[in-house]
């Protein structure tokens, strides 16, 4: 089984203020709820300065935190670039990999993808590797093409036994910020393909990587997709900036 994650992409947001306000009221609430926190477990990824502020506040806490890209280079002449060991030494757990506005806003191919999926994994971060496909590839019938596509380049270059260090998040572009979200069945149907994809490389470890939906996921959908056999937590954006929303997606993944 996979374990149930739900992970906050603050994307360009945040404050030193906000954060605070935001950290302090998740920390307050996991810690007040009766259901163990090692079913669901939280993760935030703020911008990548304030990294520092999350692992100050969520230290010995049960939320983790993550960056939302890295640099496929682990050092050298790369200005604006952050390594994979910088974010170990600030205790980082996860990072993002080709989010949908990584790769058309800065024109990240899914070969550049894989290579910083493999940096993280090397060094020991756990990258949640985005997939998905926009509007005109869904209604023109190639969204398992897009899929599998963008995985491709990862799964030539992985080996098996690292399969389960890997995490995946279906995130369809039409459904990202738009307020559209996909439902359950589309949801479902994407997932158990990648799951699919998946066991082609390791079928002994397939079904324990978590595959996250993410696309205007809130406390009044969250269960939608809890309810998929597929489904094994979401990768928020909006409502994650929001306590009592994050934290009620979060509850409707805990078993
Ligand atoms: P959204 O963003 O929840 O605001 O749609 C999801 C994402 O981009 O990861």
């Amino acid at each position: 089984m996979a374990r149930n994650l739900v992970i906050g992409n603050w994307k360009l947001n945040g404050s030193l203020a906000a954060n605070q306000e935001l950290l302090s009221g998740l920390i307050a609430e996991n810690q007040s709820s009766q259901v163990p926190p090692s079913s669901v477990e939280f993760v935030v990824c703020p911008p990548a300065i304030y990294i520092p502020q999350a692992q100050t506040l969520l230290n010995g806490t049960s939320i983790s935190w993550g960056a939302q890209d890295i640099s496929n280079e682990s050092r050298g002449a790369f200005t604006g670039e952050i390594a994979t060991s910088m974010l170990l030494e600030f205790g980082c757990r996860y990072v993002l990999a080709g989010h949908s506005e990584r790769r058309q806003r800065f024109a990240e191919s899914s070969a550049l993808v894989a290579s910083k999926a493999l940096a993280a994994l090397n060094s020991g971060l756990i990258p949640v590797v985005c997939v998905g496909e926009t509007l005109h590839d869904r209604e023109s019938g190639a969204t398992f093409n897009v899929i599998s596509e963008q995985l491709e380049p990862l799964l030539a270059q992985l080996n098996p036994h690292a399969l389960k260090g890997i995490v995946i998040a279906y995130e369809p572009l039409w459904a990202i910020g738009t307020g559209r979200n996909a439902d359950g069945n589309t949801v479902q149907e994407a997932h158990a393909y990648i799951r699919n994809k998946l066991a082609q490389v390791d079928l002994a470890s397939a079904d324990n990587v978590s595959i996250l939906y993410g696309g205007s996921v809130k406390a009044a959908n969250a269960s939608e997709y809890a309810a998929q056999s597929d489904v094994d937590g979401v990768l928020v954006g909006g409502a994650s900036l929001v306590i009592t929303e994050f934290l009620s997606i979060g509850k409707a993944f805990k078993s």
